[in-house]
């Protein structure tokens, strides 16, 4: 089964109550939200109170992908303001085990993002442990990014490691997904797609998250 949890990033900040809206009609899965310190990417975005307060504007679950430096620090924050899934960047992680056992442990869905050039098998050991890894196909930092396709091959690799050792494993892919590339990273074994500017950079928000799901899942 296809997820589809469209980046609140690309939204117009000031009506985000519209964003979200766009998301329950197009039938979206997930609210993707990213959120960056200005130290681990070049960006600043959005912290725990503005998820809290999307917490309160839709029942939609909320899938925090946190690009942050020390994201120990900040578990019991996003799970307070009503985070479902806590992603954090394998390569700011010191003690990935505690802080993945930190994040179940505040009733949260852990998961593990890797940069491109960030080998799998940093994730080997964990892989067992996690409801989702999610594999970026940009380097992060800024949505309208182009697509890094050499990353198809890890995508695949993954696919194969989970099917051995995790097979109700989630595998995300964020970054440059758009409808014309969406068959092919399901057919290399995503399930689970972030977009951003695919769907709020077209002129039907709605009609995007739609033609993504039927792109997605024609390839299943
Ligand atoms: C990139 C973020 C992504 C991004 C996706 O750092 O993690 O979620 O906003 O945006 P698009 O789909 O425009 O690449
Ligand atoms: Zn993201």
């Amino acid at each position: 089964v296809i997820e589809l949890a469209p980046s609140i990033l690309s939204a117009d900040f000031a009506r985000l109550a519209d964003g979200l809206q766009i998301l329950e009609q197009g039938g979206a899965d997930l609210v993707h939200v990213d959120v960056m310190d200005g130290h681990f990417v070049p960006n600043l975005t959005i912290g725990p109170p503005v998820v809290a307060a999307l917490r309160r504007t839709t029942e939609l679950p909320l899938d925090c992908h946190l690009m942050i430096e020390r994201p120990d620090a900040w578990i019991e924050a996003f799970a307070n303001a009503g985070a479902a899934r806590l992603t954090i960047q394998v390569e700011a992680a010191t003690h990935l085990d505690r802080t993945i056992g930190a994040i179940r442990d505040a009733g949260m869905a852990p998961g593990v993002a890797l940069n491109p050039a960030t080998p799998l098998a940093s994730l080997e050991e964990i892989l067992p442990r996690l409801h989702h890894v999610l594999v970026m196909t940009v380097n992060p930092g800024f949505s309208g990014q182009a697509f890094i396709p050499y990353v198809v091959d890890k995508l695949r690799r993954l696919a194969e490691l989970a099917a051995d050792r995790h097979p109700e494993l989630v595998i995300q892919l964020d970054g440059g997904v758009s409808s014309e590339n969406i068959a092919k990273l399901v057919e290399a074994g995503g399930r689970s797609f972030v977009a951003g500017n695919a769907v709020f950079g077209a002129p039907d928000p709605v009609a995007a998250i739609r033609q993504l799901r039927a792109a997605a899942e024609s390839a299943l």
